[in-house]
């Protein structure tokens, strides 16, 4: 008996894997094992052999039975370790780096226009591309016969020969936004409507489908003055300079009366543009007061409301503020462009923590 459990418990003691332990299990204690076997002739012997010989028995078969299991807990963690060894990964390392996208100069702009105009109480509002000529032209006064249809390059919606509903338009500017904003939510109001727009026209600084925002704020006693500060302190916000001179220059627009271009004093010096400072003016965006006859339209009550509005093209201060020259590239999609002009995703802009840096 002492013979079998040295010879077990080394040859378990030596075992390099689980299934080595596997055999020596069915050869010592399985149905035909050794210590089977042995227990066996338990029966043939007298009834005091079998007293001495089976508790010996049943002892040594406990303990090649704890010998294995305690030798297959050690060769799982074995396994295990060696696992965890291949696996090994250092955290610590640098990352690779990997191209990430950019953000367009249009989007970066337009949160820029959206986080000033938000810090003095504009919320954004947006109207269809599609629309109907009723909103992108009569409701801000301008009639079928008048020449700003004409002078607008206008895509018109393809319509049968003998469909006898309105037509529709791709919107030539964001100013029919206006009119929805009021239909909706009627006064007092104060919205910014960044969007697409579309005019027929391809040179440097045209492309057929563009970027406007437009501002209108409703409410009792406003006034130019009213428009003068909003607009002043965007400039100075957008353009990130403490002074910048404004020239409002009368202009006619059929939507707004009295109406202002507004122009900023700017260089060139150098080929670059610089704003604030030097002799030249620069044209940015209209505006003016809201017509009688387009609150009308809006549904509201010119005896008893007033309203500013401007607008002016995204792609266009876009091009201003970080020296771009050619809008046509704006719409490429040339990878090379977009990695030189575009913008990091995580900086989001904001007035106080800064709108470009
Ligand atoms: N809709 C005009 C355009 O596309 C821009 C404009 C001028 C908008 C004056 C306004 C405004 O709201 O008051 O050229």
């Amino acid at each position: 008996m002492d013979d079998l459990r040295d010879k077990y418990l080394t040859a378990i003691a030596n075992a390099g894997d689980e299934a080595a332990l596997e055999n020596l299990r069915v050869q010592a204690v399985g149905k035909k094992g050794e210590i089977s076997l042995k227990m066996r002739e338990l029966g043939k012997m007298t009834p005091e052999e079998r007293q001495v010989m089976g508790p010996k028995l049943n002892a040594l078969k406990d303990e090649i039975n704890s010998a294995l299991s305690a030798k297959k807990q050690g060769l799982g963690d074995a396994a295990l370790d060696e696992r965890l060894r291949g696996e090994w990964l250092d955290v610590t390392l640098p990352g690779r780096s990997r191209r990430n996208g950019t953000i367009h100069p249009v989007s970066q702009v337009s949160e820029e226009v959206t986080a000033i105009f938000a810090d003095m109480g504009f919320a954004v509002a947006e109207g269809p591309q599609v629309e109907s000529d009723w909103h992108n032209f009569d409701a801000l006064n301008i009639p079928g016969h008048h020449p700003a249809r004409a002078e607008m390059d206008t895509f018109y919606m393809h319509r049968d020969a003998d469909d006898t509903r309105p037509p529709h338009v791709l919107r030539t500017h964001t100013s029919p936004v206006q009119i929805r904003s009021m239909e909706l939510q009627g006064a007092p109001l104060r919205v910014i409507c960044p969007g697409r727009v579309y005019r027929a026209d391809y040179d440097q600084t045209h492309t057929p489908m563009f970027h406007q925002v437009e501002g209108l704020a409703v409410d009792k006693d406003i006034s130019m003055a009213n428009l003068k500060w909003v607009l002043e302190e965007f400039v100075k916000a957008y353009f990130e300079v403490d002074g910048v001179d404004l020239r409002f220059r009368a202009s006619h627009f059929p939507f707004t009366e009295p109406s202002a271009e507004v122009d900023i004093r700017c260089s060139w010096e150098g080929g670059t543009l610089k704003v604030g400072e030097g002799d030249d003016w620069l044209e940015i965006l209209g505006s003016g007061m809201v017509h009688p006859k387009v609150l009308m339209a809006g549904n509201i009550d010119p005896a008893a409301w007033q309203g500013f509005a401007f607008g002016m093209g995204i792609d266009r201060i876009a091009m201003l503020k970080y020296g771009i020259p050619d809008l046509r590239a704006f719409f490429d999609s040339d990878l090379r462009w977009l990695r030189h002009y575009g913008f990091s995703a995580l900086d989001v802009p904001t007035v106080r923590g800064g709108l470009s840096r």
